[in-house]
């Protein structure tokens, strides 16, 4: 946590004041940098009583996913131990493409509170509304082919969905490849991008779209009829720093499978989770439509469909249930 988490934390650990002396000294710091992060903080949107005798008090926070708010509650040690926040960018995606490329360590992680050029699957929009849901691009550098990177997506969408789990009485669906489900409509989706070289990974950018406190009468109107948020689906506004938080700690745990264990035994996961053995579905693959039952997932995340005894292995599409 940097110094202004750790001031935020002095403010919050009491229900008055506190005086810029206990801070300073908690701090290792004067009281004059004291006053400059009260200043700093009103300009990151906080809410502060500054009083002469007496000292500091904390009135509000922003509903912003800082850094320092998305800290209090990830328990992750690599994964967003850089966080960058940005208040609006093209897509989380290619800031965190632009920044891997130039040697940004695994584990960085890109917020933003708006994005102009939202990025979905198979070249669609994500829209991408501000301050209400989590737009978030984590790099890793797994040493892997890149035939075993796909499984990446699925991590990502069981991460999503424990933590939904662990937030509400929810009981998410998996749906292939990347969606994350409530009660049909969508909550949530993964875009993964990779740089490769050779036969080797240079990089995995996940991005995750989570509609978190998102309403109706913000959404799009394509969007509508498909699409949900934690708020519509609870009635309850969540932290989104906390869900952040506990998101990204989740990755990490799926992400420490991957490496121990290998991407099949994160296909194996999804697999059971999505319980996708023996359905019947239907996959529209760019245009062409496949039917059969659903055999599993292959070592590569693509699906296996038996059509009238035949396997037909899918690699990317749309699945209609
Ligand atoms: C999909 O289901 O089509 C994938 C959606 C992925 C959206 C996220 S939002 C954060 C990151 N930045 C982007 O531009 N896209 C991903």
């Amino acid at each position: 946590m940097d110094n202004l988490g750790e001031v935020l934390k002095e403010l919050r650990g009491v229900s008055g004041f506190i005086s810029g002396d206990h801070i300073a000294g908690k701090l290792h710091v004067s009281r004059t940098a004291v006053w400059k992060y009260m200043n700093q903080l009103e300009r990151y949107g906080y809410d502060i009583d500054k009083s002469k005798g007496k000292g500091y008090r904390l009135l509000g926070s922003p509903d912003k996913l800082y850094a320092w708010e998305i800290d209090r509650y990830r328990a992750s040690t690599a994964i967003g131990a850089k966080i960058i926040h940005r208040d609006n960018l093209d897509s989380t995606n290619i800031f965190a493409f632009a920044l891997a490329m130039s040697g940004e360590p695994e584990g960085t992680c890109v917020v933003a509170e708006s994005q102009n050029k939202g990025k979905g699957r198979l070249g669609r929009k994500w829209s991408s509304p501000d301050g209400r849901n989590i737009y978030l691009s984590v790099i890793l550098r797994p040493m892997v082919h890149p035939s075993n990177v796909y499984p990446i997506t699925f991590l990502s969408s069981l991460a999503v969905s424990d933590t939904i789990e662990q937030l509400t009485d929810l009981r998410p669906a998996l749906k292939w490849p990347n969606d994350v489900l409530v009660g049909q409509k969508k909550i949530s989706g993964t875009l993964i991008e990779l740089s490769t070289e050779a036969d080797m990974v240079r990089f995995v950018v996940i991005g995750i779209g989570l509609n978190v406190n998102l309403e109706m009468k913000d959404m799009d109107r394509e969007i509508k009829p498909k699409a949900t948020s934690l708020l519509i689906e609870t009635k309850k506004t969540f932290e989104r720093p906390r869900v952040c938080g506990i998101l990204l700690s989740n990755l990490e745990r799926y992400y420490g499978v991957f490496k121990t264990n290998g991407p099949r035994a994160i296909c194996d996961i999804w697999e059971e989770k999505a319980q996708i053995r023996g359905k019947y579905l239907e996959i529209n693959q760019m245009g062409e439509v496949y039917a059969g039952q659903a055999k599993g997932i292959d070592r590569d995340g693509a699906i296996l469909l038996d059509i009238n005894g035949t396997t037909k292995k899918i690699l990317a599409g749309d699945v209609n249930f």
